[in-house]
């Protein structure tokens, strides 16, 4: 018997999918996990380039605290996307969606040690800023699956802010 061939479509109806989470909330969630994605692999690639661009006395701390925080980066990705196909929607799959993942266009050619950690530590606040309010819909909501996703990604950056303002405290 030929079996139906898999078609790739986003579970946003109630009816598709019953496990006490509806709709709306579904999708309003994909959406802004979707952002915290794109966040996410934004830090993946621009610790990578800082790791491979840093100079100066602070090169050895940051070449590695960088690449301990891709590495983290790396695996918190697959997670945040799988949570994205566990709520019923599609993980970003489009050429161009990818592509704004790409940190803005910039020159690491004049940046210093310290200017590239406070660079990084402006990113990891607006992810801290984006996961909290996502985390507090995600509780109102009752989806404690999104809840403690985000509550373990919340712990990483908040611990990543400490150590990037220890790196250059006075
Ligand atoms: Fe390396």
């Amino acid at each position: 018997m030929a079996q139906a061939a898999a078609v790739l479509q986003p579970e946003s109806h109630n009816e598709n999918m019953s496990i006490g989470l509806d709709g709306d909330y579904r999708k309003d969630m994909a959406e802004s996990l979707t952002e915290i994605l794109a966040g996410t692999y934004g830090m993946i690639i621009k610790n990578h380039v800082f790791h491979w661009n840093v100079v100066g006395p602070l090169f050895k701390p940051l070449h590695e605290l960088t690449e301990e925080h891709y590495q983290a980066l790396f695996e918190a990705a697959d997670i945040i996307a799988e949570r994205i196909r566990a709520l019923g929607h599609l993980a970003p799959e489009s050429l161009k969606a990818i592509a704004d993942f790409a940190p803005d266009a910039k020159s690491v050619k004049h940046m210093t040690a310290e200017s590239m950690v406070k660079d990084l530590i402006r990113d990891h606040e607006k992810c801290v800023g984006d996961m909290r309010k996502a985390a507090g819909k995600a509780g109102e909501a009752s989806d404690l699956v999104t809840e403690d996703m985000l509550t373990a990604r919340l712990t990483f950056h908040e611990k990543a802010l400490w150590m990037l303002r220890a790196t250059v405290a006075d």
